[in-house]
């Protein structure tokens, strides 16, 4: 066991050959501090560090060590109960199993023919995907900024938006969580689709995924001069088809779903499709939002004196509209197997639609006082959320 130790401590150690490190899972009635955490390389003022990622499920913290320090955070993470560790050298890939009771289990694959070392770029995970200023060809092609880098007047909106976005992928996927075989993402309402064509440039270009990406629009003729543009670019692995979210049937189900501002209820279609496909991850920011709004009653019918302040004054029932029907999108979001927070996707100053629900598959049955919860809430408000109409038949399971 404790040889076992010893040759994966040398193979992070090392690092004329290591390439990266993860731990994750939990022993049977035990929880690690971390869901997970990974360790990789960086350069940082020319000098060699570890950086250690440390995920609690929604919050990636990276910190650098090096020298005397790495020993100890590898110790550290040695001790916590995770499940799994695995280690991608240059030369193999170990990977360890961890018994309930601590044993590690060791499986070594030589590679074929030995791997690169990574480049050591300067370290920019807590950084702007999109650097303000440096030339990009991608943005430059979608027309975000000059060939110098120079983000076009029009466009700054979009560039911020769109590393936002970004960001937020970054942080939530854990890399390895997705599958490894080439991935599928829809982008429903897409659109302009800077959005769509930004993911895809992260996801290939980026992370190095083999990835097919879909777009889908009500909107036929966006949809044409969107699959122009990526036959001019010629980019592979992108297309565009005109439909409605709702109708479309995909040939394979997709690992990653957005709903970027897609209208009202078109919001609701995309996160019953992604929930009915079981895709493992979900982005939705959600934009106008009517159906729920219009089930509200008028201040005349509201008896309770907490509510008819809020009733009295328009702008502040449409808000409580907004939020009713987010909140109860993320409640069916968690009593369909997702974890699902709402977080701030970009700051007012470039949007006034500025949530983000986003969402990971978790497949945790629902709880009975999470079922209580939506059923309370759903009285309290005399309101039927058109996502419950859309999965009936799966809500009545
Ligand atoms: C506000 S735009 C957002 C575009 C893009 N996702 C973005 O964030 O920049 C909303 C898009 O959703 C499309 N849309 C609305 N309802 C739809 C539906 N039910 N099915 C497919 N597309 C829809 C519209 O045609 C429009 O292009």
């Amino acid at each position: 066991m404790n040889d076992n130790r010893a040759i994966l401590k040398s193979a992070i150690l090392s690092p004329d050959t290591f390439i990266n490190a993860t731990f994750k899972g939990k022993r049977k009635g035990l929880s690690p501090r971390w869901e997970k955490v990974v360790i990789r390389p960086v350069a940082l003022k020319g000098v060699y560090h570890l950086q250690f990622s440390y995920f609690d499920g929604w919050h990636d913290v990276s910190k650098n060590y090096r020298g005397d320090d790495l020993l100890a955070r590898v110790d550290e993470l040695l001790a916590e109960p995770f499940a799994s560790i695995v280690i991608h050298t240059t030369t193999e890939k170990l990977r360890v199993q961890i018994t309930k009771k601590g044993k590690l289990i060791l499986h070594r694959e030589k590679h074929a023919a030995e791997k690169p070392c990574p480049q050591l770029s300067h370290d920019r995970t807590k950084g702007l995907i999109f650097p303000h200023g440096e030339p990009n060809p991608f943005l430059h092609a979608v027309g975000i900024a000059t060939a110098e880098g120079k983000i076009k007047a029009k466009m700054s909106d979009k560039f911020w938006q769109i590393n936002r976005f970004l960001d937020l992928v970054r942080q939530t996927i854990a890399t390895d969580t997705l599958p490894d075989r080439p991935l599928t993402v829809i982008d429903c309402g897409c659109g302009n689709a800077y959005l769509t064509f930004a993911t895809y440039y992260f996801l290939t270009e980026i992370l190095g995924r083999e990835t097919r990406l879909i777009g889908i629009d009500v909107n036929a003729d966006l949809m044409a001069k969107r699959n122009a543009q990526v036959a001019e670019m010629g980019w592979h692995g992108l297309e565009f088809h005109p439909a409605a979210i709702i109708d479309f049937r995909p040939e394979t189900p997709p690992d990653i779903v957005l709903a970027l501002h897609a209208c009202d209820t078109a919001t609701d279609e995309a996160l019953a499709q992604a929930i009915r496909w079981g895709s493992c991850y979900i982005f939705s920011a959600p934009c106008c939002h009517h159906h729920l709004q219009a089930q509200l009653p008028p201040l005349s019918a509201v008896e309770n004196p907490a509510y008819k302040s809020i009733f009295r004054h328009g702008i502040l029932k449409e808000r409580l509209g907004d939020i009713l029907t987010d909140s109860f999108r993320a409640l069916l979001l968690r009593l369909t197997g997702y974890r699902a927070d709402v977080v701030e996707f970009i700051s007012t100053e470039h949007t006034a639609r500025n949530l983000m629900i986003r969402a990971a598959k978790t497949n945790a049955p629902p709880t009975a006082p999470l079922i209580a919860e939506y059923r309370g809430m759903k009285a309290f408000w005399g309101v039927t959320p058109h996502l419950e109409t859309l999965l009936a038949d799966i809500l009545q399971k």
